[in-house]
């Protein structure tokens, strides 16, 4: 059930519990008044008898002096008086004044239960008369308290409307934030992190807003990571992809051909008997598979750095350097990287800073000389730097993925990363610092060793 509905039905629960009791209370109030009333009746009536009795005696027609006694409770509204004969029978009766607004037979049934009455027994010589009764009769009294009640429950009721629908409105006004909240709670569940509520209303609720509108900020700040992620990983894909598909065609391609156009001379060697041939080609066969041999090694380290970096990051930054060397002679490359292991996570990110820097300056900054180093700057720092002498970045550089990329990787080992450029053909230079955990100095394998403990 919705909320606000809950809340309406808790409130009517409560105005229904209080109308119990105000119920109740009016009940017993009731009571005690018809009680009194009947009592204090039966007393004034209990006198006028009283009084018309010290004078039957001196009465000429005492049953005539009866019956006007009787006759005096005309029109009363509580008591009835009663001749009741020496047999029992009602001889003579008083007329009671009708209430103006009978009350119901349920309500006369609660309230009107008691019967006050008292009896006088005619003196002297109108003693054969029988004797005289009279009769609080509460109809009147039950018909004023229902009155009362009828507008009791009238202004209740008024009372009761107001407030719910008071209420209602209330509950509209205070409940239609977290309506919003919610509405913004279902677009971030179908991953809308764009979803936004307005920070505004109870200082309590203006909490939880902010609150949520960080949430969403932070979903959308980690989608558009991811989403940055999965295109820098397929541009590096397609990159790579085609540069093998370049190296296998221009590197590989040649060879085979040379290959294949040299052993398909060898029979006709063979035949001629010409065995100088025969070995010249042999020879060169082999020098071609040697050549190959030697890019598919190149390719096979681009395509699994892991295993290259797993004979150590100098090793691995040897090989980079002699990719780059075969592909632009015309660069210098320069290197100084420690020979020490680090835990598999910070070699491979140092390795792809490296990978990533040397690619950028080849590729963009038309650089002379390119340098790499990898060391330990301080106890717990791994500093890894890639400067180049080229063109350096300019205002109109791209936003390209291979920086952010590099800037997320070191992010995740708590490091940072600087660029430093001028666009005065000073060139780049990249300067990563990658915090070292406490056991630096020890052997890559017992890393490994530590980390499977
Ligand atoms: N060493 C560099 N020399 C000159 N320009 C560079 C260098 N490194 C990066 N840039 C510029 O910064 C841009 C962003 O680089 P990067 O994030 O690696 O993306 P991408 O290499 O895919 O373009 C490059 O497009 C280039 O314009
Ligand atoms: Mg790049």
């Amino acid at each position: 059930m919705p909320l606000r509905r809950r809340l309406l039905l808790l409130v009517a629960l409560v105005l229904a519990a209080c109308l119990l009791v105000a119920s109740v209370l009016t009940y017993w109030a009731g009571l005690r008044k018809i009680d009194l009333e009947m009592s204090s009746a039966i007393e004034v009536g209990d006198s006028a008898v009283m009084e018309a009795m010290a004078s039957i005696d001196s009465s000429t027609d005492p049953a005539a002096h009866v019956r006007r006694t009787i006759a005096s409770f005309n029109g009363d509204r509580h008591l009835v008086a009663r001749l009741i004969g020496p047999d029992g029978e009602v001889v003579d009766v008083s007329q009671l004044k009708p209430p103006a607004d009978p009350p119901p037979a349920w309500l006369f049934d609660l309230l009107g239960r008691h019967s006050y009455s008292r009896t006088f027994p005619l003196p002297g010589a109108s003693k054969n008369l029988g004797q005289l009764r009279i009769d609080a009769d509460p109809h009147n009294e039950v018909s004023e308290v229902w009155e009362d009640l009828k507008l009791k429950l009238l202004i209740v009721t008024a009372f009761c409307a107001v407030v719910l629908s008071l209420i209602y409105a209330i509950l509209g006004r205070a409940l239609r934030p977290l309506e919003d909240l919610s509405a913004a709670l279902h677009r971030i569940g179908q991953g809308d992190y764009t979803a936004k509520v307005s920070e505004t209303g109870p200082q309590d609720l203006q909490d939880i807003y902010r609150a949520f509108n960080r949430m969403a900020d932070e979903l959308n700040a980690s989608e558009q990571q991811n989403h940055r992620l999965n295109e820098q990983l397929s541009t590096v894909l397609e990159e790579e992809r085609s540069e093998i598909a370049r190296d296998l065609h221009d590197e590989i391609g040649p060879f085979l051909f040379a290959v294949d156009v040299d052993a398909q001379s060898i029979p006709s060697h063979l035949s001629r008997d010409a065995k100088d041939a025969v070995s010249d080609r042999a020879k060169a066969i082999r020098q071609n598979v040697q050549h190959m041999q030697l890019h598919l090694r190149s390719i096979l380290s681009r395509l699994r750095p892991a295993l290259l970096i797993d004979q150590g990051l100098d090793h691995a930054v040897e090989n980079l350097i002699a990719f780059w060397r075969t592909r632009r002679p015309g660069i210098t490359f320069n290197s100084q990287v420690t020979n020490e292991r680090f835990p598999a996570n910070i070699e491979e990110t140092a390795f792809r800073i490296l990978q990533e820097g040397t690619s950028n300056a080849v590729r963009h900054g038309k650089p002379s000389t390119i340098t790499l180093t990898a060391r330990i700057s301080s106890p717990r720092t791994l500093e890894v730097t890639v400067s180049d002498d080229g063109t350096g970045l300019s205002a109109t550089s791209n936003r390209g993925f291979g920086l952010i990329g590099m800037r997320e990787r070191i992010a995740i080992l708590g490091g940072k990363l600087n660029v430093v450029t001028s666009n005065d053909a000073q060139g780049v230079t990249l300067i990563a610092e990658l915090p070292l955990p406490e056991k630096s100095k020890q052997t890559r394998n017992s890393y490994l060793a530590t980390s499977a403990a």
